[in-house]
């Protein structure tokens, strides 16, 4: 058994009394650039990280899901035939979400357990949810023989994310926590969900990617991210497009007065944030990542910005990053707190760390907890 999978075997024989059947892993992730442009059939280049969500399983008769989490929150013993939208609170939402999604797609589930353990910090912006749903996904999956690809794998995980939990999510983070490649980004179109994995060569680079955690939780994301979404789709209207993916800015500035304040900004951060992700991608492409700083930092300033999504937390991190010597700095995922990212020579890593410290403190933040993380692996089965 791999030293990742021994806690959490143990804790299931501590648990259920029995060995699981297997252990199953899947990554959170940190997003290069393309931020709040999946619900807008837009571009996005995340990675997965190795900060993995683990899920020790075995099968059981009687049509109950028993739930255990290491850090989550407290047991839980559902009823399958009962787990649906709106049914069910807290935690076990995720993984219940997905034995619901997995019924919905015809897979027989018949009753399991489940025990959880992970190092993804919950609330970070580093998506913990979308990995428990998909090493969720991959071990219900797996112990029933389900047959399904990666692909449908995250689209029910995200469904249950959207469904069962009610967060009103893209594509994004169950995509490349199934798909995720060590050593690259993965470059995603949302709307044909056609993916390719674009080389990350940090080491080789002599750059390190460093996530500034602000501490500062994902205030008011659910209903400020479900807002967003709406002002999305009201800006796809009034310009007369199925979604922003299909609006350029020429559009969105001939409509100013048509999308009011503050829909045309929201529509401009759309617009430009796709643009930007098709340059990231082309200058991966061409081995240079130490030409991305400008696009990350039109990217932070345009969340900031035009998309509201930042924090103050945020901005001061970023900013640290950059002045202590970083190619290029961003908030990553939703905002409203979470986490930035930072392009870093390997060399002054330390620094960034010291100075976005030494800059939360003298403005009264709560300490940040800063890590080097690595473009690594999507889910798979540990033991
Ligand atoms: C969250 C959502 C994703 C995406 C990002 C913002 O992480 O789960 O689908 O919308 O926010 O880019």
């Amino acid at each position: 058994m791999s030293d990742r999978a021994g806690p959490v075997a143990a804790a299931f024989r501590e648990w259920t009394g029995r060995d699981p059947e297997g252990v199953w892993a899947a990554p959170g992730r940190v997003n290069l650039i393309g931020e709040h442009t999946d619900y807008n059939d837009g571009f996005v280049l995340p990675a997965a990280i190795d900060r993995l969500v683990l899920v020790a399983a075995g099968r059981r008769d009687g049509g109950r899901l028993r739930l255990w989490s290491r850090q989550a929150g407290p047991p839980a013993d559902l009823e399958l035939a009962a787990v649906g939208p709106g049914r069910v609170e807290g935690w076990a939402a995720y993984p219940a979400g997905v034995a619901w999604a997995l019924g919905q797609a015809g897979v027989e589930l018949g009753g399991a357990d489940l025990v959880v353990d992970g190092d993804v910090p919950a609330g970070s912006g580093l998506s913990s949810s979308a990995a428990l749903e998909c090493a969720t996904a991959t071990a219900l999956a797996d112990l029933h023989g389900a047959g399904l690809d990666r692909p449908a794998l995250a689209a029910l995980a995200r469904r249950a994310e959207n469904e069962v939990v009610g967060v009103p999510s893209g594509a994004m983070d169950q995509m490349v926590s199934m798909l995720g490649r060590a050593g690259h980004a993965l470059f995603l179109d949302t709307r044909s969900l056609a993916t390719e994995q674009v080389p990350l060569p940090l080491e080789a680079a002599g750059l390190c990617l460093v996530v500034l955690d602000t501490r500062a939780g994902h205030r008011l994301v659910d209903g400020a991210y479900a807002d967003r979404r709406a002002a999305c789709e009201a800006a796809a209207a009034t310009l007369g497009v199925a979604a922003l993916r299909d609006a350029t800015l020429a559009q969105v500035e001939q409509h100013r007065t048509a999308l009011g304040e503050p829909g045309l900004r929201r529509a401009r951060h759309v617009v430009t944030e796709n643009a930007r992700v098709l340059e990231a991608v082309a200058l991966l492409r061409a081995g240079e990542l130490d030409r991305l700083g400008p696009l990350l930092a039109a990217s932070h300033a345009s969340l900031r910005d035009d998309y509201e999504v930042s924090s103050p937390e945020l901005d001061t991190a970023v900013a640290a990053a950059v002045e202590a010597g970083a190619v290029g700095a961003r908030m990553t995922g939703a905002g409203f707190g979470g986490s930035a990212i930072a392009l870093v020579p390997a060399e002054l890593a330390s620094q960034v760390g010291d100075r976005a410290r030494e800059a939360f403190a003298a403005a009264g933040f709560g300490p940040p907890e800063i890590t080097p993380v690595v473009p690594s692996d999507g889910a798979r089965r540990l033991a």
